[in-house]
This record gives C-alpha cells, structure tokens and sequence, in this order.
C-alpha cells in the first residue's frame, strides 16, 4: 500500500546514484530533480497511514542527514537540534525555491504542507549530535561579536538566527559564499554581512565555528 505511493524512496536511491556520478553524467541525469516530487498522501480521514507515510519519509531523510544525526557527506548539514523555526522556514523556502539546492528542492516537495512542521519538530527535539572525531580548536576572530548578536553566545541559536556551532566546516564555509556571491538570496542581513567580508574573514569564522 504505501509502497505504491512512495515514489520517493526510490527516487533518493536515484538521488544517492546522482551524487556518486562522475560528474560528466550528473548535469544530464540532474534534470529530474527540478521536476517537484508529487508528496504521497495518505487517504483523508486515515491517521495511522498518513504517520506512516510521514516516518518513512524522516528515514529518507537520514539517508543524507545521517539515522544518528551525524551527516553522511561533508556539504551536508546536520538539521538535528536545529531550531524549529529555522527548519520550518528553510523547508518552506527549499519548497518555493527561494533557496536553491536540487536535492533539497526535491526532498521539500516529498512533504506536504502539513507534513513541514511535523518534520521540522521531529528534528527540532533530537539532540545536536556528539562528534565523531576531535576537532583542533580555532582562534575567535573579531567578527564573533556581531554574529552572536543573531546566532547567540557560543553560536548556539535562538530565535533570531540558527544555530551554527559544531556545524560542519565545508559546510559553513559554502553557505557564507552562497549569501556572500548572492547564491544563496533567503536573507538580506546575510547576503549584507557576507558580502562585507573576505573570503579569508569567512574561513577564519567558519573554522572557529566548527570548533566549537
Ligand atoms: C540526498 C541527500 C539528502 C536527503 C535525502 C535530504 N537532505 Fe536535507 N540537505 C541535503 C543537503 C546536501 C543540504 C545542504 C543544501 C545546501 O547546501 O543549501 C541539505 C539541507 C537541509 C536543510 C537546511 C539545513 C540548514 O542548516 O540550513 C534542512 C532543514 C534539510 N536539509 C532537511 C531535510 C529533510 C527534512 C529531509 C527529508 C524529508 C532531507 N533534508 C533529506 C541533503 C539531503
Ligand atoms: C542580524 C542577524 C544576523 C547576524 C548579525 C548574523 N546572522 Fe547569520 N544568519 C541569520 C539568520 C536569520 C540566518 C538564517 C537565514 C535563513 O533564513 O536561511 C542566518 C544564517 C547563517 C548561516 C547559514 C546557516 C545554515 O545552517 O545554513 C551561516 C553560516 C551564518 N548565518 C553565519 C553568520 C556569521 C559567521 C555571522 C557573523 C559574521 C552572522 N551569521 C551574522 C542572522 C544573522
């Protein structure tokens, strides 16, 4: 029954193949991921199905956010313990394309309207992941002060910014280039701020981020 309706589970498994494409067949064989995934939908009225279908796509999910929470590849983030508005904003913004990525764009659009927040609460209550390896400690450049006045003291987020600390380095490098060269367009104050530093500024805060 879910089978049937549960194209995406075959579709991540394409997704996965994409990824480990030499790179010469990916931008051919990408074309799909534009197209937006018709979310499966349980019959109206039927609680226990409709959970169901939302479990199997959260295990989706940690095909690439990692079943421990600990992602599987470097350019992804881990969403465990991040907090709950930021993922119901971003899952909404992957779901109308204001921010790009053609796996995320894709992944949004496997979920329902009512599925976002589930979803996002669902990652918002796990707790951010242990680490798996030590990471050297970093010096805290200047600019911390005016990061924390959003992301909070130690980067652990609140409501006005997410949480950064212990995110990825690869990770947060790449995001701060996307807002910095307007990649990334799905808030001013971060395209503003990034596009007032260098690209060695933003290595320096990226490092020390991921080290904390
Ligand atoms: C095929 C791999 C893959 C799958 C499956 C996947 N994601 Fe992602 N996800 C990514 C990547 C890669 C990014 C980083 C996108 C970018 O660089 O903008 C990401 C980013 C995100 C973000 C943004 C986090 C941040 O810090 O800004 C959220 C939220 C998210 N994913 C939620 C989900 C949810 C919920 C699912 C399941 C419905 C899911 N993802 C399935 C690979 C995946
Ligand atoms: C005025 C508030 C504000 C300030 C100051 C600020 N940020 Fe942000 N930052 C945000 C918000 C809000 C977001 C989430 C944007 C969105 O909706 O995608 C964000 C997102 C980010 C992200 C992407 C997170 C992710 O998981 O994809 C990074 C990295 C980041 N900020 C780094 C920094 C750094 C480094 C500084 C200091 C130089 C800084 N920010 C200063 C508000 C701020």
């Amino acid at each position: 029954m879910i089978k049937v309706r549960f194209p995406i589970v075959v579709g991540v498994l394409i997704a996965l193949g994409l990824l480990a494409a030499p790179a010469v067949y990916r931008t051919a064989l990408a074309a799909p991921a534009h197209i937006p995934e018709v979310p499966a939908v349980a019959q109206p009225g039927n609680a226990a199905e409709a959970e169901a279908i939302l479990n199997a796509k959260l295990l989706v999910c940690g095909t690439c956010h990692g079943a421990e929470g600990r992602p599987k590849t470097t350019s992804t983030p881990i969403i465990w313990g991040l907090q709950e508005n930021y993922l119901v904003k971003q899952l909404h913004d992957f779901q109308k394309g204001d921010r790009k990525n053609d796996v995320m764009n894709w992944m949004a659009t496997a979920l329902t309207q009512a599925e976002v927040a589930p979803a996002a609460a669902y990652f918002a209550k796990k707790s951010w992941p242990a680490r798996s390896t030590p990471v050297a400690s970093a010096p805290a450049p200047a600019a911390v002060a005016v990061c924390q006045i959003c992301h909070q003291q130690d980067f652990v987020g609140g409501l006005p910014g997410p949480r950064l600390a212990g995110q990825g380095y690869e990770y947060l490098v790449e995001a701060m280039r996307r807002f910095a060269d307007g990649e990334r367009t799905n808030n001013n104050d971060m395209t503003q701020i990034m596009k007032a530093m260098s690209p060695a500024d933003r290595e320096a805060l990226a490092r020390y981020i991921s080290s904390l």
